[in-house]
């Protein structure tokens, strides 16, 4: 297991802890609920830079490096990498903080690559604003 530290100067989009109700059988962290904060995550820079609504369109890679573990701390940092007309893709990285006593490990769990889409009002592809 590769040990790191929070990434500096950089601001986590969502910090959560990772309950006992999100855990599967095996007492590790389903897959889908790191993926809903990997989602709202990413969406955080694309709704700024689209100045408005987005949808997410295709999700380009996810890997779970390492599990996440009931007592977490998850926290997901999220940064624009490209953009196109409408579109905006997002690399949203995850790291768990987990405490074993006195001592705390901090743990590269996730990492993915997101499209987002701006939309109008009536849900269609919308072109960025100029920056
Ligand atoms: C997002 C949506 C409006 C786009 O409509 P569309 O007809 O696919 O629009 P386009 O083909 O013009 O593609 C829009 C942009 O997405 C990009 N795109 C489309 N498919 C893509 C894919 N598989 N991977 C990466 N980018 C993709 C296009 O290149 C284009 O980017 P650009 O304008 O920057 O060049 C429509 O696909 C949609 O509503 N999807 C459902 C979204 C959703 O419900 N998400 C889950 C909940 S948020």
């Amino acid at each position: 297991m590769t040990e790191v530290r929070l990434p500096e100067n950089r601001i986590p989009v969502i910090r959560v802890p990772a309950s006992p109700a999100d855990a599967n059988p095996g007492g590790s962290i389903f897959g889908g609920w790191i993926m809903s904060y990997v989602d709202v995550a990413g969406s955080i820079p694309a709704l700024d830079r689209a100045q408005g609504p987005v949808v997410t369109r295709a999700v380009e890679s996810f890997e779970f490096k390492q599990p996440v573990l009931i007592g977490d701390l998850i926290s997901c940092y999220a940064k624009i990498i490209s953009e196109g007309r409408t579109s905006i893709k997002v690399d949203v990285e995850v790291y768990a903080e987990r405490r074993k006593g006195a001592v705390k490990q901090c743990i590269k769990v996730t990492e993915a690559v997101l499209v987002y889409v701006a939309i109008d009002g009536d849900h269609k592809p919308r072109a960025l604003p100029a920056k």
